[in-house]
């Protein structure tokens, strides 16, 4: 088994700070983390249960990945993280299994883990995201 736990699930929402209220205020939950991912337009903010995160997500620019979906098919869930080993290794044993990779090679997520994404066509409908994290600068 090469999945090692859910790393996240990415829920993609307009008012980033309207959605960490609304889980402070229903679940006490507090954010672990908050990063702008400049390269893929998005600001990110995780709460940690457990060994696993909610990605609250909202687009910083218009034409962002997050901003397309929510205008396509509204807020809600986008994504889910797995969280692997090694990422390469995984991708090439999704691709193996017939995947269509988005990424070709893996590279830097948020919280400095290394990802890849795979398209939700082919894997049942579901956007992918291999997670492999790196212990030394993950925060
Ligand atoms: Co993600």
């Amino acid at each position: 088994m090469i999945l090692t736990e859910i790393d996240h699930i990415a829920i993609a929402v307009r008012d980033l700070q309207a959605a960490i209220d609304y889980y402070a205020e229903a679940f006490g939950a507090q954010v672990h983390h908050r990063e702008v991912v400049e390269s893929d337009g998005v600001e990110e903010a995780l709460v940690k249960v457990a060994d696993s995160y909610i990605q609250l997500t909202a687009a910083t620019r218009p034409d962002s990945p997050i901003a397309k979906s929510i205008e396509k098919r509204g807020e809600g869930l986008h994504h889910v993280g797995y969280r692997v080993d090694n990422c390469a290794d995984a991708l090439a044993a999704m691709v193996a299994a017939g995947a269509t990779p988005i990424d070709k090679v893996p590279r830097p997520g948020s919280r400095g883990t290394t990802v890849a994404f795979i398209h939700p066509k082919g894997s049942f409908g579901t956007l992918i995201e291999l997670v492999q994290e790196n212990r030394d600068d993950n925060s």
